[in-house]
């Protein structure tokens, strides 16, 4: 007697192969058989119609916290996700900061750094306590770090802050966290050297972790930037996955190829992967310095000005009778969303056979981006079923299995014999994004079911209230990085 059956499915394995007629049985959190007339169960779930795929995995979010607020992690839930990547960007909610404010980024995170956690067992220690309903791999942030030990962020790292940053990665590591994330774009870790994130790599090295990296630049230094977060990872021997792939100024417009040929050519000497999200606007911290380049800048929070999320920042500033620029100061901290991209570069990036998703939707801001709500069912309904750019067995295993494999998650990603049960189930005919710029928070439509470690978190549009979630760690991720393997 099984657990659970879901029956008449399409099934998208994961594996990029082609769709085909099969039921799934589930018992005790794993899938223990695939194919026809596998018995009967405790519970039935009639797929007819549907595809039944490996629950996605999130590769980039900004999730770190939001079990806390939101244990159902509703936003991601709703899209299929079963898995999120947390802790990216150089962000994560441990180490906390010394100040009592936490220096911008990682007000992305809390506006107070005693809702950050001063290491990662007392972190992981509260995800626990608060039972989310998905998985979560977690990194630790190279700005967390630099702000837990350095008074002064605009220079580099002496060596006893070095050492410092190094036990606190180490304890990061110890209890679970999958590597180190870095944000050279960012105040609190520009100022750092090549050679700085090179000796903390060392030490991601030792413990078999990889680095996800929001570059140093992803506009007009774009393949500088690329070629600085190659090298250092190189140098280290640590896997690299690149964070939201753009091309986000005006004299890269069009690049996006020639970043990927990069990228191709790189995995001759080094494992690299890279994530992309389905949209030619970006989001982060409002950054009254980085205005340049922008069609149009839309603030999404502001901590002196609530009222004004959602406000255009050139309409806010006209109102106010002062440049964008000081604007911006005044209404920091805060975030924005950047018009900074074109499509054509988006779709580039999409189609490309190794891009993964991830949404970075920013899950505490009051009018966030869309793709916090909209990511996965976007590029399954707007780009896969609407546009036909890429085929919907490619990209279920650029959201399932290669991300597992990227990531070390050695029975995820995959709907076969002896995987974690984490499946979603979905309408290709309805499958859609529904939240917008103008309204970011409206769910996805079409994901009819999700499960999670076998158990059904989401049906119907609603969550059961079932909270099977489980903090993952990596599986013999230094086998892989020594393997280099090629592009999928
Ligand atoms: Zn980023
Ligand atoms: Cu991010």
């Amino acid at each position: 007697m099984h657990d659970l059956v879901v029956r008449g499915g399409l099934v998208v394995d994961g594996s990029g192969s082609a769709a085909r007629a099969a039921d799934v049985a589930v018992r005790a959190g794993r899938i223990v058989a695939v194919g026809a007339a596998l018995g009967s169960a405790r519970q039935e779930i009639v797929a007819d119609g549907l595809i039944v795929a490996p629950g996605f995995i999130d590769v980039h979010t900004h999730d770190d916290r939001l079990p806390l607020v939101d244990p159902a992690m509703a936003a991601k839930a709703s899209q299929g996700v079963t898995t999120v990547i947390a802790g990216n960007c150089g962000i994560s909610a441990a180490p906390a900061p010394r100040q009592a404010s936490p220096p911008p980024p990682l007000t992305l995170l809390a506006s107070k750094s005693a809702e950050l956690f001063r290491d990662f067992a007392r972190f992981r220690a509260a995800l626990e306590a608060a039972r989310p309903s998905l998985n979560m791999v977690l990194f630790a942030g190279h700005s967390a770090l630099r702000a837990a030990v350095m008074d002064d962020l605009s220079r580099p790292a002496n060596r006893r802050e070095l050492d410092a940053m190094q036990a606190m990665l180490r304890e990061a590591m110890d209890a679970g966290a999958s590597g180190l994330s870095t944000g050279l774009y960012y105040p609190p870790s520009q100022a750092a050297p090549p050679s700085e994130v090179e000796a903390l790599l060392d030490l991601v090295a030792e413990h078999g972790g990889l680095q996800t990296t929001h570059l140093r630049d992803e506009g007009d230094g774009l393949i500088e930037a690329l070629d600085e977060a190659l090298d250092s990872a190189h140098a280290a021997g640590v896997p690299l996955v690149i964070s939201h792939l753009k091309c986000a100024s005006p004299r890269v417009w069009g690049l996006a190829r020639t970043a990927l040929q990069h990228i191709e050519a790189a995995r001759g000497r080094q494992s690299v992967d890279f994530d992309v999200y389905p949209y030619d606007a970006s989001s982060t911290m409002l950054r009254p310095d980085r205005l340049r380049g922008a069609r149009r800048i839309v603030v999404s929070w502001s901590e002196p000005y609530p009222d004004k999320a959602g406000h255009d920042l050139a309409v806010i500033a006209d109102g106010w009778c002062c440049s964008p620029g000081e604007a911006a100061e005044r209404l920091s901290p805060a975030g924005g969303i950047y018009y900074k991209m074109q499509e054509r570069d988006v779709r580039t990036i999409l189609a490309h056979p190794s891009a993964m998703i991830g949404s970075d939707g920013l899950p505490h801001d009051r009018h966030p981006h869309p793709r916090l709500w909209g990511t996965f069912p976007r590029v399954l309904g707007h780009y896969v079923r609407d546009l036909k750019l890429i085929s919907l067995e490619s990209v279920v295993h650029r959201m399932t299995a290669l991300p597992a494999r990227v990531f070390g998650l050695a029975d995820r990603g995959r709907i076969a014999e002896g995987m974690a049960a984490d499946i979603t189930i979905f309408n290709p005919d309805l499958i859609v994004d529904r939240a917008s710029f103008d309204e970011p928070l409206r769910p996805a439509s079409g994901i009819e079911r999700v499960i999670v470690n076998g158990l059904v978190i989401r049906e119907g549009g609603h969550a059961t209230g079932v909270r099977p979630g489980r903090i993952l760690t990596r599986h013999d991720m230094r086998s892989r990085a020594s393997q280099a393997e090629p592009a999928s």
